[in-house]
């Protein structure tokens, strides 16, 4: 049986076949960028706990709704280091106090289904999301809901942010308004999670590039285990090395990247197309949506979730730097 007890980091380091489960809440929207710096950083995937059918997800709560519980398994030297770190993030991330962390010590066998149980199917934009230990038979699946099989691993876009949720949502807008979308992009594709779901859509051309080592073969996998590996390629690399272009474009990337590219992400989509640029908070707002208006996109529509912005955009036709 699985030992767990209490302790403080300031005891005696446990033994090296436990390990550390840190459970620590953390506010609503930041869940997966922590996660994934974390993971940048080398402490693994922090797991947030999410709920299926009813979740959050599905209806998108955002100000005023509770802290989000996360949990993160670490070796029981790393402890202390990540306490540093993840003073410094709630710095960072403006969230005022830091959030309190309570550490248990478990048998490292543990840690696996303890994993497993805290990762939760959830529904989002027509697709329920899920993994390869999750059985679906088991979950009150809707007849109109398409199962998305995501593989597990480090990359960025387990569906838990709130930009890939947004961007979820509009894909299948898009798809549907559109039927004959035949190409599209999803720069810096993270788990792949965007493209595979525009796949599985119809779409008979994705794209997606990444410069985080683990993503393009989390995200070709990502394809095959839905069946739409050959519609799909994934590589790793940066936009800025793409010359296609795209019938429609994803791009959920921090401010600093969204401005900076600008001009190479209208490059990017054909004339008219569709853009979406997500995963900038609310202080970038303006010099986001001014980059890309400058840059040949006419805006749209906005969303807000909590600090998170994002915005559907068209393709200027005629524009000099197309
Ligand atoms: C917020 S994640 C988005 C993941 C996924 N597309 C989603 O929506 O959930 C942003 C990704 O962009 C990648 N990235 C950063 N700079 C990039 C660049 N210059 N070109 C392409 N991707 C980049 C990062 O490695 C990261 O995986």
């Amino acid at each position: 049986m699985p030992q767990s007890k209490s302790t403080r980091a300031s005891e005696p380091q446990p033994p090296s076949e436990t390990l550390a489960h840190i459970h620590f809440a953390v506010p609503q929207g930041w869940e997966e960028t922590l996660s994934w710096q974390l993971s940048q950083d080398g402490f693994g995937i922090a797991l947030t706990e999410q709920t299926f059918p009813a979740g959050y997800l599905d209806d998108e709560p955002v100000d005023g709704v509770k802290p989000m519980q996360m949990i993160l398994v670490l070796q029981p030297e790393q402890v202390d280091s990540f306490r540093k770190r993840f003073s410094e993030l709630a710095k960072v991330y403006g969230w005022g106090a830091v959030p309190d962390l309570t550490i248990e010590e478990r048998d490292a066998i543990d840690s696996e289904s303890a994993w497993r149980q805290q990762w939760k199917p959830f529904r989002c934009g027509g697709f329920v999301v899920h993994t390869n230990f999750h059985d679906l038979s088991e979950l009150p699946l809707r007849s109109t809901d398409q199962p998305l099989q995501l593989v597990a691993g480090s990359a960025f876009g387990t569906g838990g942010h709130p930009s890939t949720r947004i961007a979820l949502r509009v894909l299948r807008r898009w798809c549907t308004e559109r039927p004959s979308l035949a190409s599209f992009l999803d720069v810096g594709m993270g788990s792949g999670i965007l493209g595979t779901a525009a796949a599985m859509m119809g779409v008979q051309k994705v794209a997606g590039m990444d410069p985080d080592p683990p993503s393009a073969d989390q995200a070709n996998a990502t394809a095959r285990a839905n069946q739409v590996g050959d519609a799909c390629h994934f590589w790793r690399g940066v936009l800025e090395e793409d010359q296609n272009q795209y019938d429609a474009v994803m791009a959920n990337l921090q401010s600093g990247l969204l401005q900076r590219y600008a001009l190479e992400l209208a490059a990017k989509v054909k004339a008219g197309g569709p853009f979406f640029a997500g995963g900038f908070m609310d202080r970038n707002r303006e010099a986001t949506l001014g980059a890309l208006c400058d840059a040949g996109f006419k805006l749209t529509r906005e969303y807000k979730r909590g600090r998170w912005y994002a915005a559907e955009f068209l393709r200027i036709t005629g524009n000099s730097s197309q």
